[in-house]
């Protein structure tokens, strides 16, 4: 086995992940939905530690979309108490590790044990210095966009608007945008996760369902982003000078 190149133009900075196809999961083997979302949460471990073991600064994983409420009343009550009891038994684990757990979304709209357990979770690993693992929970792109907008507006009218100045105000300021985004399931398209991160971002869809994905199915799709080629409107050709010149120096 050759060794992984793990070199920042080779390792995406800032992995987001739309874990998608538990419920199909927990059909496929006659198990209700819930049974998928069990089984989702284990593979979410895995993909933590992994990421932590690869290097990977940063982690987002869409955990709770914003249109999520729109499941029915039994699947969305059945996803905050696994919220809460996950956070719970998972968080000594994270820290232990040495992982910062961050929340991105409108917090606001759960309960005050979900609140609580977010709270504590983030206090508890503040100062962590390994992997950035970001939760999106009651997340939108649009709502973030718009929230950034709401508050630039407050503290900022009559100054002139700029993306860098923009983008302080969403939910991610102090993160690099995202430079590999991954989805499960099957589905290819974004359904509002990290909308404005994302601009640039290489898009990796696999029709592994969510439970099923482990460390394996994430070095494949290292191995994928690797072999991009990162042009951000430039030419090939260019690409190729810079990175000779980068050698050479
Ligand atoms: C993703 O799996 C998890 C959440 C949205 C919480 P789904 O529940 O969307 O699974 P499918 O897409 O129905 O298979
Ligand atoms: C996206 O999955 C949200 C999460 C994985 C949390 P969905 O299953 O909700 O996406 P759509 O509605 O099929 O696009
Ligand atoms: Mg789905």
């Amino acid at each position: 086995m050759t060794t992984p190149d793990n070199s920042p133009d080779k390792l995406p900075q800032h992995l987001a992940v739309v874990m998608d196809g538990n419920g199909r999961w927990a059909k496929k083997r006659f198990m209700p939905r819930t049974a998928g979302h069990k089984a989702g949460v284990n593979a979410t471990r895995k993909l933590v530690a992994a990421c932590a073991a690869r290097g990977i600064p940063v982690l987002t994983v869409f955990a709770f979309s914003s249109e999520n409420w729109n499941r029915p009343e039994q699947e969305v009550s059945t996803l905050m108490s696994l919220f809460v009891t996950t956070l719970s038994s998972e968080i000594s684990k994270l820290h232990k590790q040495n992982v910062q757990v961050r929340f991105i979304g409108d917090r606001t709209r759960f309960d005050e044990c979900l609140q609580k357990g977010i709270m504590d979770a983030e206090q508890l690993t503040r100062n962590n210095t390994g992997l950035v693992f970001n939760i999106a929970a009651n997340y939108g792109g649009r709502w973030d966009i718009v929230n950034a907008a709401r508050q630039l507006l407050q503290k900022h009218s009559g100054e002139s608007v700029t993306e860098e100045r923009f983008a302080q105000y969403l939910q991610t300021p102090d993160l690099p945008d995202v430079d590999l985004f991954i989805r499960t399931g099957g589905e290819q398209r974004i359904s509002n996760f990290l909308i404005w991160q994302s601009a640039y971002a290489e898009l990796y869809f696999t029709d592994t369902l969510w439970p099923d994905f482990d460390e394996q199915s994430l070095h494949q799709a290292l191995d994928w982003y690797a072999e991009r080629e990162r042009r951000f409107g430039k030419t090939s050709k260019q690409i190729q000078q810079e990175q000779q010149n980068k050698q050479a120096s």
